[in-house]
C-alpha cells in the first residue's frame, strides 16, 4: 500500500485562480485598475486554439480583461512583430503572451525578445531569464512557477534538499533549476546524455520530470519519501483509444513517493493559474501598486 500524498493540482489551481480573482477585485475597487492579458495566436494548430480559448475564459473568470489577436499561418515575421509592438504601446495591456510554436517564417526568439519584458507574462524574454538567474524581480515561466508553489505548499521547507530535474528546456527545466536554487536546494539537471540517470534520480528528495517521454521514470528511480512532480503530458495508445500519461510511471512511482502529482490533474491546471497570477503581478508593477495581500 502506498502512503504517498497524491497532489490534487486541479483543486490547488482552482484555489489560486480564486485568490487571483479576489485580488483583482480589490485592485479594481481601490485603484480602478483591471489587469489585461493579450494573447497572440498565429496559425491554426487545433491544440493551440484550445489552449488559447481556455486562457481567455480563465482570465475573464478572474475578473480581468482578455484579448485575443489571431493571425493567419501565412503571417510574416514583420506582421507578428507589429502586433507585439502595438500591444507594448497599449497601456490597457499588462500581459502579452505569444502562443508557441510559431510558423517557420517567424523568428520565435526575436518575437519573444520584442515583448516589453515587464509585460512578458510567460517569463521567456532574455531579460526575465537574466533577472531570474541573478535573483532580481522577474516574471517567472508559468509551469515551473506552478511546480514551485505546489512544492512549497505540500512539502514545505525546501532548503538543503537535493533536487533533480530531468529535462533542460528553456520553458521548464532551466527556469525550474533557477527557482529551486533560489529556494536553497542542491540542484542537478539531467538530460538525454546524463550517465546513470536512474542513479541520479534515486538521490533526489525532489524529483521534477520534464522530458516529454511517456513513463520514462520508473518506480525504482524514486527515493522513498521523495516529492515527485510530473510535468510531462504524453498521449499514448490505449486499446482503440488514447490516454494521457506523464513522464513518470505513476503506478510504480506512487509506491515509493512521499508526494506525487498525477497526469492529468497535477501540474497542468497550475500553468493557467500562474499565467493569471503573473498578469496581476505585471499590472501592479506597471502602476507601482503593492500587490493586495
Ligand atoms: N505553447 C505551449 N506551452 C506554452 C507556454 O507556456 N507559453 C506559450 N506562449 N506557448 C506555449
Amino acid at each position: 500500500m502506498s502512503d504517498a500524498v497524491i497532489i490534487d493540482g486541479k483543486a490547488f489551481a482552482a484555489d489560486l485562480r480564486a485568490e487571483v480573482g479576489r485580488k483583482a477585485a480589490l485592485l479594481k475597487a481601490s485603484h480602478g485598475l483591471v489587469p489585461g492579458l493579450s494573447v497572440v495566436l498565429v496559425g491554426d494548430d487545433p491544440a493551440s486554439h484550445v489552449y488559447v480559448r481556455n486562457k481567455g475564459k480563465a482570465t475573464v473568470a478572474a475578473g480581468m480583461d482578455s484579448q485575443e489577436y489571431r493571425l493567419p499561418a501565412t503571417a510574416s515575421h514583420a506582421e507578428v512583430l507589429e502586433t507585439v509592438e502595438r500591444l507594448n504601446a497599449d497601456d490597457s495591456v499588462h500581459g502579452i503572451l505569444v502562443q508557441l510554436p510559431l510558423p517557420d517564417q517567424v523568428d520565435s526568439n526575436a518575437i519573444i525578445n520584442a515583448i516589453d519584458p515587464d509585460k512578458d507574462v510567460d517569463g521567456f524574454h532574455t531579460v526575465n531569464v537574466g533577472r531570474l538567474t541573478t535573483g532580481q524581480d522577474s516574471l517567472v515561466p508559468c509551469t515551473p512557477l506552478g511546480c514551485l508553489l505546489m512544492l512549497r505548499h505540500f512539502v514545505g521547507e525546501l532548503k538543503g534538499k537535493r533536487a533533480m530535474i530531468v529535462g533542460r528546456s528553456n520553458i521548464v527545466g532551466k527556469p525550474m533549476a533557477s527557482l529551486l536554487l533560489r529556494e536553497h536546494c542542491t540542484v542537478t539537471v539531467g538530460h538525454s546524455r546524463t550517465q546513470d540517470l536512474p542513479g541520479e534520480c534515486r538521490r533526489a528528495d525532489v524529483l521534477i520530470a520534464a522530458v516529454g517521454r511517456a513513463e520514462m521514470i520508473r518506480g525504482d528511480w524514486v527515493k522513498p519519501g521523495a516529492a515527485v512532480i510530473d510535468v510531462g503530458i504524453n498521449r499514448v495508445p490505449a486499446g482503440e483509444k488514447t490516454r494521457l500519461v506523464g513522464d513518470v510511471c505513476f503506478e510504480e512511482a506512487v509506491e515509493n513517493a512521499g508526494w506525487i502529482t498525477p497526469v492529468p490533474g497535477g501540474v497542468g491546471p497550475m500553468t493557467i493559474a500562474c499565467l493569471l497570477k503573473n498578469t496581476l503581478t505585471a499590472a501592479c508593477r506597471r502602476h507601482a501598486i503593492e500587490e493586495p495581500a
